[in-house]
């Protein structure tokens, strides 16, 4: 069964996601103020502001086919007041989750295991086959 992991999964778009490819799809998703839970889905916390690179370590340590980015101030007024922060989540979070996604698939033989989950949080992404890989 193909694999998803939607980024934002305890958002509007993200929960609708969710559960539609719950029929025929392993899910994965990520909430981060919001926690969210759904029967047939794992979730995970996620906060793109942290500056921890722990979107690229989740998209590596979940390996999935198929990447959602969803995350988003909704506010525009927000945005404006809160520039950095805006920029950050919508510019400088895609370009991470996107040159993870790039990782994977440049490096096939990376087969993903998720170990050392602790709540979701502390992720030791270093798989067996993805130690010794160059980035
Ligand atoms: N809703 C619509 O009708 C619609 C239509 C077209 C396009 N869009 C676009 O789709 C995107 C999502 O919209 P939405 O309506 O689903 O928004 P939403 O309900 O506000 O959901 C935003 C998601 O982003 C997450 N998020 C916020 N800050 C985060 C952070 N620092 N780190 C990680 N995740 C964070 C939220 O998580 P928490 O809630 O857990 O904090 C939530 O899951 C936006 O770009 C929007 O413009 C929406």
């Amino acid at each position: 069964m193909k694999s998803v992991l939607i980024i934002g999964g305890s958002g509007l778009v993200g929960s609708s996601l969710i559960r539609l490819a719950s029929n025929n799809m392993n899910v994965f998703f990520t909430f981060c103020k919001n926690r969210y839970e759904a029967s047939t889905s794992k979730s995970f916390f996620l906060d793109l502001l942290d500056k921890q690179n722990s979107a690229a370590n989740l998209i590596k340590s979940l390996s999935p086919d198929v990447v959602v980015n969803t995350a988003a101030f909704q506010n525009v007024d927000y945005c404006e007041l809160n520039h950095n922060m805006a920029d950050q989540l919508h510019v400088k979070s895609t370009k991470e989750i996107c040159s993870a996604v790039k990782f994977l698939i440049t490096n096939k033989s990376i087969t993903g295991q998720v170990i050392a989950i602790d709540s979701g949080q502390n992720l030791n992404w270093k798989t067996p086959d993805i130690i010794g890989t160059k980035e």
